[in-house]
């Protein structure tokens, strides 16, 4: 059945204490929103992604990655139920299912989300929320059962009897509904509680009013349910998805020499027999091949692709670039916007030049196959270095220089001899 979202990022974040907006605070670079929907790809035909404070910033993110992404304004922001009445009017005819998704969950898996929905249509459930146990409920809503364990409703923290703030089952924030019967909720929703908002988690008591089958599906990695309230909890979900990564490149042959100081991202992919070294920085989307030594102390900064046998060793940062087979870069070089060859050397303390400060843009570099770079160049893009050619140390290239030659600036050697002793 067709299936389409609604992504809840119109909140303040006020723990946060940030003038940027909670969904767009990164983890790896890419803000928390986008974790969130790369969630729902493969799942999701169209995502809504309900916004209201710093709007404008949350929609041109939105837009400007997500083609099947619209956002909808919510202002003033009444609540999580009033924020999801905002998207009814472009859903009014959708007769397939609505999972409604927390813009704070950075963590949620799409196999979790996947497992979710399959929960959903095997109970034949018109709506189901996601649950998972906490030993430290906190401030979560408190998910209450019946005497025969049925689900019956969900009861924010601020709400609860001390009864009910004892119990250990919370709602993580994720709702999968058969919109038909129960976009009505929306209309109907009060504030008559604690916070005076609409509440979503209104709609299972209203399902049940309305004899609609309600579910709970339990979610048993609670470590997905993990939202983003403050810079604490940023710090932890990345740590987590740190873990998760490293877990991941391990158990597929990959070896993390000290996973205690090492961070990749989850959008990198890493071949077999690469070593990451201690203290390497892995953020962005990137590809790594198979028999490389990345570190210690490298900084891949995103969009960079490394093939197979190649080295980045100690203090190299590396932009935007591609690398081909048996390249290496074993230390101190900055490779920003650069298309390098196979089998080519770069020198310690080489740097590409790939920033105009006067014009604020940024050149190419482009190092054809068996290129030697000699240490502390400078390549002042943009740049094109032939095949096979040799760069003597401590030159300053720019120009564009044809294949099998030798490239050299440098001041003529002056010895003064005895200098020292007459002075
Ligand atoms: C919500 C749930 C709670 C659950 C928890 C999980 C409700 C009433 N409570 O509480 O049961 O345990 O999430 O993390 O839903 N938002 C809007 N518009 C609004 C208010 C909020 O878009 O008017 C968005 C926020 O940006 C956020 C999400 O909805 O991404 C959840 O809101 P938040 O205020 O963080 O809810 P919690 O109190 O955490
Ligand atoms: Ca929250």
């Amino acid at each position: 059945m067709e299936i389409k979202s609604v992504i809840l990022a119109a909140g303040k974040g006020t723990r946060m204490k940030s003038d940027t907006a909670k969904v767009l605070h990164k983890i790896f670079d890419k803000p928390i929103i986008a974790y969130v929907l790369d969630s729902t790809k493969d799942i999701t035909s169209e995502n809504f992604v309900i916004v209201g404070h710093h709007a404008d910033d949350v929609k041109a993110f939105v837009e400007k990655n997500y083609r099947n992404a619209k956002t909808v304004l919510q202002s003033p922001q009444l609540g999580t139920g009033h924020a999801v009445s905002m998207a009814c009017p472009y859903l009014e005819d959708f007769e397939g299912q609505v999972i409604i998704l927390n813009g704070d969950l950075p963590l949620m898996r799409s196999e979790s989300l996947k497992k979710f929905i399959d929960y959903h249509n095997s109970k034949n459930s018109d709506l189901t929320i996601m649950s998972t146990i906490l030993d430290d409920p906190a401030s979560y809503g408190r998910v209450i059962r019946e005497a025969d364990n049925s689900l019956k409703s969900i009861v924010e923290a601020k709400d609860t009897t001390p009864e009910q703030k004892a119990v250990k089952e919370i709602n993580v924030g994720v709702y999968l509904l058969n919109w038909r019967k129960i976009k009505a909720a929306f209309s109907q929703l009060t504030t008559n509680n604690a916070q005076g908002e609409y509440y979503l988690t209104d709609i299972i008591e209203w399902g049940k009013k309305n004899n609609l089958n309600v579910h709970a599906f339990i979610l048993e990695n609670s470590d997905e349910s993990y939202g983003i309230n403050s810079r604490k909890d940023l710090a932890y979900a990345t740590k987590i998805m740190n873990e998760r990564k490293l877990n991941s490149l391990m158990d597929n042959g990959v070896t993390i020499v000290d996973p205690s100081s090492t961070w990749i991202s989850e959008d990198t992919e890493i071949g077999t027999d690469t070593t990451i070294y201690p203290f390497t920085y892995i953020e962005g989307k990137n590809k790594i091949g198979k028999n490389c030594k990345i570190g210690p102390c490298a900084h891949l900064r995103g969009d960079v692709e490394i093939d197979d046998n190649c080295k980045i060793g100690n203090f190299v940062e590396v932009k935007k670039s591609k690398i081909g087979h048996n390249t290496n870069a074993g230390h101190l070089s900055y490779i920003g916007d650069s298309e390098l060859g196979s089998h080519i050397n770069i020198g310690a303390g080489t740097i590409t030049a790939n920033f105009d400060p006067i014009t604020g843009t940024k050149s190419k570099t482009v190092l054809k196959d068996n290129v030697k770079i000699g240490s502390n160049t400078v390549l002042v893009a943009p740049v094109e270095i032939g095949e096979g050619t040799n760069i003597g140390a401590g030159s300053v290239i720019t120009k564009n220089i044809g294949e099998w030659a030798l490239g050299l600036t440098r001041a003529p050697l002056r010895v003064i001899a005895g200098w020292v002793k007459r002075k």
